[in-house]
């Protein structure tokens, strides 16, 4: 644990050391995309302007790990880093094992997994159940039917009990059918400065 992140929720503090190599990844990114759209979700990486927004949403308490789900070519990771997530506290999954592999290397210190978000509860250690400061969604969970956002939803709470999700999306209205899946929803950003405009949205069990 990282004892100068001393106080509670939403400890921002200077710039972390290491925030990591420079992201690149860029030909990789459309590689992915070009090879499997539905599972990328995005022709591009997320902007610095979206990824900005999501990392000053997202708390993190002295004693809890932020994970980032869906984490490409670590953009948002990179984010997350420098507004002083301490790198050790930052859980990644990411599905593409190439993808996986340039998050090691260019992410000194974040502990990245190559797996499947939708057995999250398998990709992080027990006794970090529970401890989860905030989650974060990258995956393209619109394109998905229902029982496999629910399944989501599911994977998300059995780590982070009542604590929900961050997920960005270019949708205007709720990407995920709210209601249907028992959560409540708030749009908490949003961006034009992304290609396309881009919004986050918080997701809480009800
Ligand atoms: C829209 S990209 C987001 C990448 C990056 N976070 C960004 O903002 O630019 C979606 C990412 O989710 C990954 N992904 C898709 N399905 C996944 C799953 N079930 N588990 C883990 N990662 C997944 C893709 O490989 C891709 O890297």
């Amino acid at each position: 644990m990282d004892g100068s992140l001393g106080t509670a929720r939403s400890t921002k503090r200077d710039a972390a050391p290491d925030r990591g190599r420079p992201a690149g990844g860029f030909a990789l990114f459309l590689k992915r995309w070009a090879a499997n759209p539905l599972q990328m979700g995005s022709v591009v990486p997320s902007s610095s302007s979206l990824t900005r927004r999501i990392a000053r949403l997202t708390t993190w308490g002295e004693d809890e790990i932020v994970v980032e789900l869906g984490a490409g070519t670590g953009v948002v990771s990179r984010a997350l880093l420098a507004a002083g997530l301490p790198p050790e506290r930052l859980h990644v999954v990411e599905i593409v094992p190439e993808m996986a592999e340039h998050l090691r290397e260019t992410l000194p210190g974040v502990r990245v997994v190559t797996g499947d978000a939708f057995t999250l509860p398998d990709l992080i250690p027990r006794h970090l159940h529970g401890r989860v400061g905030t989650a974060i969604c990258g995956i393209p969970l619109v394109l998905l039917p229902l029982d496999q956002q629910r399944r989501f939803v599911q994977a998300v709470e059995a780590v982070s009990p009542g604590r929900g999700f961050l997920l960005y999306t270019y949708c205007i209205t709720s990407p995920l059918p709210y209601r249907a899946l028992d959560l409540s929803a708030k749009r908490e950003a949003w961006t034009p400065l992304n290609l396309p405009p881009a919004s986050v949205w918080r997701y809480v069990p009800r």
